[in-house]
């Protein structure tokens, strides 16, 4: 397969809980781009329900791949569509397959190739969408509602994992505190907005790890919430949140930014859906103005989750690695491998 050939392609997403597809032209021009969340269809659990996400990926993702299909000026024919880039893992088995199903059903009739891809690194390529002339090496914050990753990439590809958390995702603590302070699922935009109005001083809340290593830990943080709360039934919950929001993003922040000083990065990236933090976009861009590196904050459709960073990804992988068997499986526990 001569890689001239791969021009367009076709991304689908279905690891969690957002049904997406879009069209990607040469890894970096996105033609179209389609997310279908299922937040209103979780928020009355408090939490993503596994069983209802699948079922709720069948029901979406034909409709939401034709939007994107139509988006590019093509249709249920695929005309114009070079390959199908499908997320594989890590994620919820279920969804995963909805989604692995569709790509190689679709590559089959079509006739073209398909590329499994790594939900991680599909967020690790969203900064390349927007930036595509970042230099290296980078340090990506890779922060989301299921993972908490330090790496530092040395070039498309080769990556260095630095540090992940040893117990909850940065994201899950935000939904976990959120949910225990009554303000709704997802827990992240709602802390985001309600800290405006809060004393961040209010609550001195523990740093875990903040001056050692690159490894996080958060649920000593989200306990403490949890007993000053008790102790203090009359404290205001903006303070709380105020307070619990300046001690997650104090720990990142640190730590990414001594890992980009570390590692001599040039810049350092935000990916994942807790990268839409406003107070944590604010400090990293601070940091990086004071360390004399570039900061790169993908927009906020770019960090959560979306099909426009696998089929950007996919299209790299089709280039370097060629195209995946079509006896392709999901993998939940799809790990993104250091090739550093
Ligand atoms: O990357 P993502 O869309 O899905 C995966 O987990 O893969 O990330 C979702 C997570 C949720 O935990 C959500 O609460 C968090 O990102 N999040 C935020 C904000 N927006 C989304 N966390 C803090 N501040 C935000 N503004
Ligand atoms: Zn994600």
């Amino acid at each position: 397969m001569g890689d001239q050939q791969i021009r367009r392609v076709l991304g689908i997403e279905t690891s969690c809980d957002e049904t997406a597809a879009s069209v990607v032209e040469d890894g970096t021009t996105i033609v179209s781009s389609v997310v279908s969340s299922q937040i209103d269809l979780h928020a009355r659990y408090g939490g993503v329900v596994p069983e209802l996400a699948g079922r709720a990926h069948l029901e979406l993702l034909t409709p939401v791949v034709a939007e994107a299909l139509q988006g590019a000026g093509s249709d249920a024919s695929g005309d114009g569509i070079d390959a199908v880039a499908v997320t594989y893992g890590p994620g919820l088995i279920g969804s995963l397959l909805v989604g692995v199903a569709e790509a190689k059903a679709l590559a089959m009739a079509w006739g073209v190739p398909v590329v499994g891809v790594n939900h991680l690194e599909a967020h690790l390529f969203a900064s390349l969408l927007e930036q595509p002339d970042l230099g290296w090496p980078l340090v990506v914050l890779l922060v989301s509602g299921g993972h908490t990753l330090l790496v530092e990439v040395i070039a498309p590809g080769r990556y260095r994992i630095l540090g992940g958390t040893i117990d909850d995702a940065a994201g899950e603590a935000f939904d976990k505190v959120a949910r225990f302070l009554g303000l709704g699922y997802p827990g992240g935009p709602a802390i985001d907005r309600v800290s405006g109005e809060g004393d961040p001083a209010a609550f001195a809340f523990p740093r875990s790890f903040l001056a050692e290593g690159y490894d996080f830990s958060f649920s000593g943080l989200k306990t403490s919430v949890v007993n000053t709360v008790r102790r203090h039934p009359e404290a205001s919950t903006v303070d709380v949140a105020a307070s619990f929001q300046e001690a997650v993003v104090d720990v990142l922040v640190a730590k990414a930014r001594r890992a980009a000083l570390d590692t001599g990065a040039t810049a350092l990236c935000l990916a994942g859906g807790v990268a839409a933090n406003s107070l944590l976009r604010r400090r990293v861009e601070e940091a990086c103005a004071e360390d004399g590196i570039g900061a790169f904050l993908p927009s906020r459709a770019l960090c959560t989750d979306n099909a426009a960073m696998v089929a950007a990804a996919g299209w790299w992988r089709l280039r370097h690695d060629g195209p995946s068997p079509l006896t392709l499986g999901a993998n939940p526990n799809l790990a993104l491998v250091a090739t550093a």
